[in-house]
């Protein structure tokens, strides 16, 4: 009796994980041709040697996808990802990936993360996910050095949509991908002015129809010394 209930757990965690495999590989099938392309800009924008929080690094197949620049940048990376799958297939490949070294990868949430100082924090198709970014932004603001930014790349509609604001959601259900709520520029550029952010650079990546994937970085508003004061307290 015991052991058939073993076998019956055994069978059961076999499902489980399949299926975070299962979920893993949909996510690099469906995302990385895009996001790919965004981390080697974002990375291209990074002084030699920094430190950068990649927040939501997913399976880490887009930083990897550009692991040559990782390299000979000489970054030192430090990817949170709240989805254990994600970050299951993560250590996988980045125990293959030549980088090891560079990257460290964690299952933590960003809201969670205390560690720094960086001297960027990198949220790639992450920061429409999060339920709270306003507070996720300003939290990022203590890990940061003097002088660091914050980047983004995601997706931008350009035109109002409530087809999209209602199907967006709903996509997780068909792919398993959170893919996040649809973000306005006027809404987005919003979030950084509330989180005490100048915006630096807002440049179009590419268009599809009625979206855009955009590029965006911040850098630490006029009130940074009371920013900087908050990451003493913190510390
Ligand atoms: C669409 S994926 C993007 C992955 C990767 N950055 C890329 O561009 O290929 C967004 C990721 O953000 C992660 N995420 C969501 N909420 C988070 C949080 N509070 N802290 C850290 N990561 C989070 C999700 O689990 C997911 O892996």
């Amino acid at each position: 009796m015991h052991e058939r209930r073993a076998q019956a757990l055994q069978r059961r965690r076999g499902r489980i994980g399949n299926r975070g495999v299962i979920r893993s590989v949909i996510y690099d099938k469906l995302i990385l041709g895009l996001t790919a392309k965004w981390y080697a800009e974002v990375l291209g924008r990074l002084p030699e040697g920094a430190a950068l929080l990649d927040v939501g690094i997913g399976t880490a197949g887009a930083l990897l996808a550009n692991a040559e620049l990782v390299a000979s940048k000489r970054l030192a990376v430090t990817g949170i990802d709240i989805d254990a799958d994600y970050i299951e297939r993560a250590r996988r490949e980045l125990a293959r990936s030549g980088v090891q070294d560079r990257v460290r990868v964690l299952q933590e949430s960003v809201y969670d993360h205390r560690d720094g100082p960086y001297d960027a924090v990198y949220f790639s198709a992450s920061f429409m996910l999060l339920p709270e970014p306003e507070r996720a932004l300003r939290h990022c603001c203590t890990l940061l050095r003097p002088g660091g930014r914050i980047y983004f790349t995601q997706t931008i509609q350009q035109k109002p949509s409530r087809v999209m604001e209602v199907i967006k959601p709903l996509l997780k259900r068909v792919t398993s991908i959170d893919f996040g709520r649809v973000t306005y520029e006027q809404d987005f550029k919003a979030q950084i002015r509330a989180a005490g952010l100048e915006l630096e650079e807002f440049t179009t990546l590419s268009r599809h129809g009625s979206r855009a994937s955009a590029l965006a970085v911040a850098t630490l508003g006029s009130d940074r010394p009371d920013r900087l004061k908050s990451r003493e307290a913190e510390a």
